[in-house]
């Protein structure tokens, strides 16, 4: 990933290290450093303290650096100098080769000479204020900062589902979610709510309870799949007094519980089958006996089911009752895995920064450029709790004004992911191809990106490109 410009520089240059000056030709310059065509010298070592001098400009220059050679063997001084030596030397000269080439240096899109960042990639295009070269060097970040725009928080806000509760969605699927919420929650019927792990079932059942006219009486989560099934009937229906071994006293189930409110059974798929008939007489009647009891019990309760599983499959399986089935599915909400929200998955990144971020007293004031691109990339398999938990630790982590790219700790690559269902993927295996051919046409140029460009039958610029794409070819300080 680069994050400040590169050009091409192919200038004479005179190195000095010790009492030795060298004359060689410069490849390419950047903020950081210069690439020079090798020089062998014995008095020249690794790491040393150099001086390297070149005319810029018609001007003569001087900046102290550090000489290191790279695995290809070319030689590269890193320079040591102050942000404002750089912004007035290097940072100036970059700035207005950019701006006379009318190219973007990180995409060489066409660029005019008003603009202040590329209108196609966003990079920042001016480097010649110290300000901007401390950016860089202490942050690493080069592209423009952003935070939620004026009418990303309209819209939060518009679409939060009510003031005590944080609901966020400003896709049109969303949106459905949002109208049917407050359909279903004017009337008492059962509703079931269907997506990935982490999409949002639970947030969305409380949300019908909260809206609803129930909201000021319990609403009782029972998990079906956490509670070993021999246990969750009495978990239900409660028991009573000798029901079972250990059955010592009469004790309510979550039903009696949730009188008056509304019951929300997660992972109904779990329920062991012969429940399902007794939860299907309960919404039928709502009527019910206590394990080990004669007595038959009412409660008033609306019940709220979820599945991340596909229950019509579960029903030709012959896991899952088809008439509790029908009876739970009338009114359904269907929760669009994050990936599918478009842009809201970047809403709600930004708006989850700001909240840990006060939460625990930190001035943190964004996402940079490169984290929201990874953000907006990456598949979200564990949707909006992987969300969650991948913007809580880089808030807590980091000691950036803005989180980058680096901070989000996201595991698992899918381009890297090798699965079934992506062996026969055409664009993973075009990358790995494109890849191995440049480390190749890399290794017998020893870099030359002429040559390069020769042999892999494309242009320069299109190898520039490839490399800091594949991470080729990148400055190695050890
Ligand atoms: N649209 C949303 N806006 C803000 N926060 C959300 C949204 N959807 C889900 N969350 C948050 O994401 C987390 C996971 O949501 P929730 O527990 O409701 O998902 P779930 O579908 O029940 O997950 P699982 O299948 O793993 O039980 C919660 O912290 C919830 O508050
Ligand atoms: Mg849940």
């Amino acid at each position: 990933m680069r994050i400040s410009p590169r050009i091409q520089f192919n200038e004479n240059i005179i190195l000095q290290c010790g009492d030795e000056a060298i004359e060689t030709k410069a490849i390419d310059l950047s903020l950081q450093g210069i690439k020079i065509e090798n020089a062998l010298s014995e008095s020249c070592k690794n790491k040393d303290q150099v001086k390297v001098s070149f005319e810029m400009n018609g001007q003569p220059v001087t900046l102290n650096g550090k000489l290191y050679r790279n695995e290809q063997k070319e030689m590269v001084i890193v320079f040591d100098e102050s942000p404002e030596k750089i912004a007035e030397t290097v940072g100036s000269f970059i700035t207005k080769k950019i701006y006379e080439s009318q190219t973007c240096p990180f995409c060489e899109y066409h660029i005019e000479k008003t603009d202040k960042y590329c209108p196609k990639c966003g990079m920042y295009l001016n480097f010649s204020t110290p300000n901007v070269i401390k950016v860089i060097s202490d942050f690493k970040l080069g592209k423009i900062i952003e935070k939620l725009t004026q009418e990303e928080k309209e819209s939060i806000v518009e679409s939060t589902i009510s003031s005590n509760m944080e609901m966020i969605g400003t896709n049109e699927k969303m949106k459905e979610v949002f109208h049917l919420i407050r359909k279903y929650a004017a009337t008492d019927y059962p509703v079931l709510i269907v997506g990935e792990t982490g999409t949002g079932k639970e947030l969305t059942a409380k949300a019908i309870h909260q809206k609803s006219n129930r909201a000021n009486k319990p609403f009782i989560v029972v998990n079906c799949a956490s509670i070993p099934s021999e246990l969750l009937e009495a978990e239900l229906f409660g028991y009573e007094k000798g029901a079972f071994t250990g059955a010592d006293r009469r004790k309510p189930g979550k039903i009696e519980l949730a009188n008056g409110g509304t019951l929300f059974l997660d992972e109904i798929g779990d329920m062991p089958y012969n429940l399902q008939a007794k939860l299907l007489r309960f919404l039928q009647e709502y009527t019910f006996e206590r394990l080990g009891g004669t007595e038959t019990l009412t409660a008033n309760v609306r019940i709220i089911a979820a599945t991340n599983v596909n229950l019509k499959k579960a029903i030709e399986e012959g896991k899952f009752r088809e008439d509790l089935y029908y009876r739970l599915s009338v009114l359904t909400i269907e929760l669009p895995p994050l990936r599918e929200r478009g842009e809201d998955v970047v809403i709600m990144a930004k708006y989850f920064v700001d909240r840990y971020s006060k939460e625990i007293g930190k001035d943190i004031k964004g996402l940079t450029k490169d984290a929201i691109e990874l953000i907006r990339t990456y598949s979200w398999p564990g949707n909006v709790r992987e969300l969650i938990n991948v913007i809580r630790k880089a808030v807590v982590l980091t000691d950036k004004e803005y989180i980058d790219a680096e901070d989000l700790d996201i595991k698992v690559d899918p381009s890297e992911v090798e699965n079934i269902s992506n062996v026969l993927d055409i664009r993973k295996h075009t990358e790995r191809l494109e890849k191995k051919l440049l480390k190749e046409a890399f290794i017998r140029t020893r870099g030359n990106i002429t040559k390069m460009a020769k042999l892999l039958g494309i242009s320069r610029p299109k190898v520039y490109k490839l490399l800091e794409k594949h991470n080729i070819g990148e400055i190695h300080i050890k």
